[in-house]
């Protein structure tokens, strides 16, 4: 089998109460149970990045703040992404935001996918990510999940995902067989274009 890649799920909100660790308790089971796939949670909360603050843009020139430098070195051991995104004002929330100005490298030509919550299963802010992740010249997968309607209203009074119903392993799967394709083909070029690099030129 080929190696296995490495998944950042990151949990994208940090304020007290937030409906992101029911929908961590429930994805972290589905991407647990995968073989081809390693993963590691990066929570916001944790990361304790400040409000942007650099001189210049982190593709510009490296971070400064400890924190941004720990949080660039974590994207850096990453092969793809999984955001656990809500719906602010229909985008992104700033955290998340922050989280993507705040490095460029660890980032750079990877799978990108999204598990989306709220009365629209966050599909705007959804749209708006796939856009800034093409800056980062990313790969936004096509599989994602989205935790709307009934289902998000359930799930905030305590009902767990679990027990929704089976209607959203079909998209967790399609997601996660996403990363695995996209993050195969992403490292194969990587590798065969450091070759390239490297290779002595034709006299
Ligand atoms: C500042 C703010 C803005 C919000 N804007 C939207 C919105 O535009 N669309 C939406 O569907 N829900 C919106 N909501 C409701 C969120 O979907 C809901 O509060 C969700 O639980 C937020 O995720 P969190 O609990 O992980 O922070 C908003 C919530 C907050 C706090």
């Amino acid at each position: 089998m080929a190696e296995k890649l490495k998944i950042g799920l990151i949990v994208g909100t940090t304020r007290d109460g937030r409906f992101a660790d029911r929908a961590l308790d429930w994805f972290e089971g589905k991407i647990a149970a995968r073989e081809d796939l390693d993963y590691e949670v990066l929570d916001l909360r944790e990361a304790k990045l400040p409000f942007f603050d650099e001189a210049a843009p982190p593709a510009a020139k490296p971070v400064t703040s400890p924190e941004a430098q720990e949080w660039e070195r974590k994207l850096e051991a990453c092969d793809g992404f999984i955001v656990l995104t809500a719906e602010y004002n229909h985008s992104i929330p700033a955290t998340i935001k922050n989280a993507f100005d705040y490095a460029f490298k660890g980032w750079h030509r990877k799978p990108i996918g999204t598990v989306g919550y709220g009365g629209v299963g966050a599909a705007r802010a959804v749209e708006h990510l796939r856009l800034i992740a093409v800056n980062f010249g990313m790969v936004p997968v096509r599989g994602a999940v989205s935790i709307g309607g009934a289902d998000f209203v359930k799930a905030s009074q305590g009902t767990p995902i679990a027990e929704l119903g089976d209607h959203l392993d079909a998209p967790a799967r399609e997601l996660l067989d996403d990363m695995v394709f996209w993050g195969r083909a992403a490292k194969q070029a990587k590798a065969e274009a450091a070759r390239e690099q490297h290779r002595p030129a034709a006299r």
